[in-house]
């Protein structure tokens, strides 16, 4: 059978999860840093250099400033996702194999607030039209043909991850009647939506904040400290991790910098769910999560739920989604 790499592309990085020969689980990140130029090293094309059909020149690398917009809602059909999907492919060791992706689309975009159309079919089907697409690598290496493509909806996979067990049963301290909010903290997107453990959405919504907003306002109040005009964006990203710039303990500063996004995201879940204490839990996921889940979910006063690895959630969701469905 040909082997599955679900990747969900967001606006910060790509997240994969497949099976290794081994049968191991494993997962790889690539951040969706992507410029528009195939570029040129010392040993002609870059690796990660793409010419697609449509004449388009992308090179996908954690590097560059120069970098296309990947939180705009034309990014989601875009050659450069076609690129940075084959990046991913490369990276986690699927070049010239037949492989079958699943990909993923913010909730507000997937879904459609169209009476009697509930689901987004015609963006779905043009975004797996475009991953289809043609592309070689500018380096003349060979690529993974990939044969098919689903796309799923952001959110919602990451709570099957959390609260199901590998055979789909309902962990312990769950049940189907639960409402659980899930809030996920990504690069540019956080999406909140209230949903049952069996996946009706009851509501959700999505806005403009994330980890890159704390990353910008870091950059801002950090910059001065350092003596430097600006601090790009894939430093600023490596600090927020590791609580250290250029060796320096920026703790402080990123403690900051969080706090007007974490104050965003409780002033836009007020307005979503008036009283989260009548939820019964709530989910954080996203890379934010890491960052400010705990105080999040402090703040909001409910039984909080972070799962390791939180940015992986979504993609480890619909890894474990689509082979319970291969299974069944
Ligand atoms: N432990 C961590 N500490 C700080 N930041 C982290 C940590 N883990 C991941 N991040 C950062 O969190 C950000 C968001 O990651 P995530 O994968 O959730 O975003 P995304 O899905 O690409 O964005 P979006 O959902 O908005 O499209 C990334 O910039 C990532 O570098
Ligand atoms: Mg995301």
């Amino acid at each position: 059978m040909t082997v599955l790499v679900v990747i969900d592309e967001g606006s910060a990085q790509a997240k994969a999860t497949y099976r290794a020969e081994n049968g191991a689980v494993l997962t790889r990140v690539v951040p969706s840093r992507i410029a528009e130029q195939a570029k040129v090293d010392i040993n002609g094309y870059a690796e990660s250099a793409y010419f697609t059909e449509e004449g388009g020149e992308y090179t996908v690398n954690g590097d560059f400033d120069d970098i296309i917009r990947t939180n705009i809602p034309s990014y989601q059909t875009s050659e450069a996702n076609r690129a940075l999907v084959h990046e991913t492919l490369r990276q986690s060791g699927f070049a010239g194999r037949s492989v079958r992706v699943a990909v993923t689309l913010p909730m507000n975009q997937f879904f459609s607030k169209v009476k009697g159309d509930p689901i987004n079919q015609k963006l779905i089907s043009s975004k797996k039209r475009n991953i289809l697409g043609g592309i070689k690598s500018a380096a003349g290496h060979q690529l993974a043909e990939i044969i098919d493509c689903k796309v799923y909806p952001e959110g919602i996979p990451a709570l099957f991850d959390t609260i199901r067990d590998d055979s789909g049963a309902l962990k312990p301290g769950f049940d189907e009647a639960m409402k659980i909010l899930v809030v996920d903290i990504g690069g540019t997107t956080t999406d909140v939506s209230v949903v049952t453990p069996n996946g009706t959405i009851e509501a959700y919504d999505s806005f403009q904040t994330g980890v890159l907003t704390i990353a910008e306002r870091f950059s801002e109040l950090a910059a001065p400290e350092f003596g430097i005009k600006r601090i790009p964006r894939a430093m600023a990203e490596e600090a927020l991790k590791t609580g250290r710039l250029k060796n320096i303990e920026v703790g402080n500063l990123i403690e900051r910098a969080s706090r007007t996004v974490l104050k965003t995201i409780l002033r836009e879940l007020e307005a979503m769910v008036s009283s989260p204490t009548l939820l019964d839990k709530v989910l954080i996921v996203g890379g934010g999560a890491s960052l400010i889940g705990e105080e999040l979910a402090l703040e909001l006063g409910v039984d909080a739920l972070i799962p390791e690895q939180p940015d992986m959630a979504i993609s480890r969701g619909i890894y474990k989604l689509e082979t319970i469905k291969n299974v069944g």
